[in-house]
């Protein structure tokens, strides 16, 4: 047995159950294209949300005959297997260095505090939910992970490899995860939480989700990751991210909003440009998504209000705005843009303060 194994020794308890709530975040600059084992191409920088979260309660026994994975997954209070093929199959990925997990049966329960398609990743939040509750299960069954920084980056670590981008929900604020030279202790193997404190325009910064389309997306996330080998542009991209990552982390430090904006919106665009000129080329944009960001620059320069656009995989606008412009920018949402939302669907959210134990 290699010493990495021999660390797991089961101990007391054998049975309990543990609950987190993890919100999803959203890009700044995008993680697109992998290498390895699910290892980002290039840095990724992102705002975590607040009020859209996953809340997971995990309930664990151990097993009469351990064998394999043993596992049942309910969403909404409903057996879904269709996840639960997915999460059994990264269990086993993990089991080959954890064996604990073939001794165990374990029972989630997961609901979403946001509607599904709306251009808020279900999936940061609910494998950065799964990734806390298996630390913590480390945490009280092996003693293991025990001060917040280790507990942090070994959810972390858990989360990447189950989703990329849920790497980066298990901290609140901004966070950044990849290897990037001027920022120490950043790594492609987990997120870190941004190493200074924003300037205080950020705090709090809003996120209005413009639903344009609540439509599954028609290509997904990891065969567009997968669509950036061998990608024409894909070196230019690299360098693009870091020197975008360059650019915001000195928007935030200085409070640069203007900074801050030009970069943000680069960043959506260059994702979707990557998108239709790969070979498989692609596009998830909507027209109305384009009418957004028409309306949106044609704002700016007439009445001035500090807003800027982000997007995701998908046709949904993030709208990011101080949260001081709160009132004028919701007005301004209510009266121009939900015209161009389907069934009129707006999310509001905000940074937030990140992942919540609750049992
Ligand atoms: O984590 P994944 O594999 O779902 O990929 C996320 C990709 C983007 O959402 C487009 C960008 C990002 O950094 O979150």
């Amino acid at each position: 047995m290699s010493e990495k194994k021999k660390s797991f020794v089961l101990k007391e308890p054998h049975r309990g159950s543990i609950a987190w709530q993890c919100p999803s975040n959203i890009a700044l600059v995008k993680y697109w294209g992998k290498k390895g084992n699910q290892l980002p191409v290039n840095p990724s920088l992102s705002m975590t949300l607040s009020n859209s979260f996953t809340e997971m309660r995990m309930e664990f026994r151990m097993q009469e005959r351990p064998g394999n994975i043993s596992l049942e997954y309910y969403f909404d209070d409903k057996r879904n297997p269709g996840f639960e093929v997915r999460i059994r199959s990264y269990l086993a990925g993990l089991s080959v260095d954890l064996p604990y997990l073939n001794h165990l049966h374990l029972t989630l329960n997961s609901r979403n505090t946001f509607p599904h398609s709306t251009g808020i990743a279900s999936s940061a939040s609910s494998m950065g939910a799964l990734a806390l509750c298996l630390s913590s299960l480390e945490q009280e069954m092996f003693g293991m992970h025990q001060d917040d920084f280790a507990f942090r980056s070994r959810a972390s670590f858990l989360a990447r490899l189950a989703s990329g981008s849920a790497s980066r929900s298990v901290y609140g604020g901004f966070v950044v995860w990849g290897h990037f030279p001027s920022l120490p202790g950043s790594s492609d193997e987990m997120a870190i939480p941004l190493p200074f404190q924003p300037e205080n325009v950020f705090n709090g910064l809003k996120d209005s989700i413009l639903v344009v389309s609540k439509q599954a997306k028609s290509v997904s996330s990891s065969a567009g990751h997968a669509l950036m080998n061998g990608h024409s542009y894909a070196e230019a991209r690299i360098r693009n991210a870091s020197i975008n990552l360059d650019g915001l982390l000195s928007a935030l430090r200085q409070g640069d909003l203007e900074g801050f904006f030009t970069i943000t919106e680069w960043e959506a665009l260059n994702l979707h440009a990557l998108m239709m000129t790969s070979s498989r080329a692609y596009l998830l944009i909507e027209p109305n998504t384009l009418r957004i960001v028409k309306a949106l620059r044609s704002m700016r320069e007439t009445e001035g209000l500090p807003v800027c656009f982000t997007l995701d995989a998908g046709p949904n606008v993030h709208l990011l705005y101080p949260a001081a412009e709160e009132v004028k920018v919701r007005d301004w949402i209510d009266s121009r843009l939900k015209e161009y939302c389907e069934d009129g669907t707006v999310i509001h959210d905000q940074c937030g303060k990140g992942p919540q134990r609750t049992e």
